[in-house]
């Protein structure tokens, strides 16, 4: 039985190439968004493709492409319990509240009067998120009640763009003067006030509901976990200096001694308890120092693991060295499918 990889030289796709290479995994290459896609897969009854929130194709496509797939016999990695609510913090709600998962305490409002209603009685400050995103730029603070209102007028009225320009330029100098960053990076976000970038265009304007969360003070960093087939690792990210907002922020650590090991547990739980084939959990922590999970993601940055110094079993026993988790991506999904 063959696997079918989609083309790519970004995300997965090249890691996973590799690892079939080195352990015999017969394989081949696909161009998912080919019309003669189903054509191509002949021979294959499996499909990996590591699909991303910021690819204008993708987000039109990649979803329905899979499960159209899963739908009709295919193995898929990602399969649907890993992929549908991925870069969609809105669905991830109901699904960790459906399984009791330690989740920030999360607000969803479909209409202007419920939203103002719920302001005059929430408590502020409260975090204001996009349902999509990455390295925190659809997050920010509403640190009070009127903060709240303007936001949900918006969300109810114009909406959002899911590129904040002016946010990403102001991100883009702060990468270049932490020198994480080429002057091409701010020069590049000048551009983009006046030509957003086309995966906002295909996302369209975010309208029609409001998300919020507790805000969860005093966090210098946010803890990430990810879990694959019953092993473990950790990245820690520090918050941009005068912010709350971890991810995205450039500054990593990776030592077994920064990780408070419940993360650890809950990630192996509710992997087990959704299947997620793979899921990253970013936690963050109370007054009383409980982890509480942020969001969940299937897809990650792979070279930002690279340093990670080992990972955890399922029993929590701790191995100490480099691993492909890439490869036990693949691994795991063969031998299962096999
Ligand atoms: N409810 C919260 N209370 C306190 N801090 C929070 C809260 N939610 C998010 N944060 C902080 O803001 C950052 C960005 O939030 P979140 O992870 O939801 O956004 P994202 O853009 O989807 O990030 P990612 O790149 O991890 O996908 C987190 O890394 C965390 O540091
Ligand atoms: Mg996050």
């Amino acid at each position: 039985m063959k696997i079918a990889i989609h083309k790519s030289t970004s995300g997965f796709h090249q890691r996973w190439i590799a690892y079939c290479e080195q352990h015999n995994i017969p394989f081949k290459q696909v161009n998912c968004y080919a019309n003669d896609l189903v054509s191509q897969l002949k021979g294959c009854s499996m499909l990996m493709w590591h699909f991303s929130q910021n690819n204008p194709k993708d987000i039109v496509v990649a979803k329905q492409i899979l499960f159209a797939l899963e739908h009709t016999g295919f193995k898929l990695f990602p399969d649907f319990r890993t992929a549908w609510h991925f870069d969609d913090k809105v669905a991830q709600k109901y699904l960790l509240e459906r399984v009791g998962a330690p989740l920030v305490p999360s607000y969803a409002l479909y209409d202007l009067n419920s939203a103002l209603e719920w302001i005059e009685k929430a408590e502020f400050p409260k975090v204001f998120k996009l349902r999509g995103g990455a390295g925190s730029a659809n997050v920010r603070l509403a640190y009070n009640r009127a903060q709240a209102k303007k936001l949900v007028r918006q969300a109810f009225g114009k909406g959002f763009s899911n590129y904040d320009a002016w946010g990403s330029l102001k991100e883009r100098w702060y990468k270049y003067r932490l020198g994480k960053a080429s002057l091409k990076e701010p020069l590049k976000g000048l551009v983009r006030l006046f030509k957003p970038p086309l995966y906002a265009k295909a996302l369209g304007r975010e309208v029609g509901y409001a998300y919020f969360q507790d805000f969860i003070p005093n966090n210098d960093s946010d803890t990430r976990i990810i879990a694959i087939n019953g092993k473990a690792f950790a990245l820690k990210r520090y918050v941009r200096k005068g912010d709350f907002r971890a991810s995205g922020s450039g500054v990593f650590a990776y030592e077994r001694e920064l990780f408070d090991e419940r993360c650890v547990q809950i990630a192996f739980d509710l992997s087990e308890r959704l299947q997620l084939q793979c899921a990253a959990y970013d936690f963050v922590f109370n007054k009383q120092q409980e982890p509480l999970v942020v969001e969940v993601s299937y897809g990650y940055s792979a070279e930002g693991y690279d340093s990670c110094p080992g990972y955890w079993d399922r029993k929590l026993l701790w191995h100490e060295g480099k691993f492909d988790h890439e490869g036990w991506m693949v691994g795991s999904f063969f031998s299962k499918v096999e």
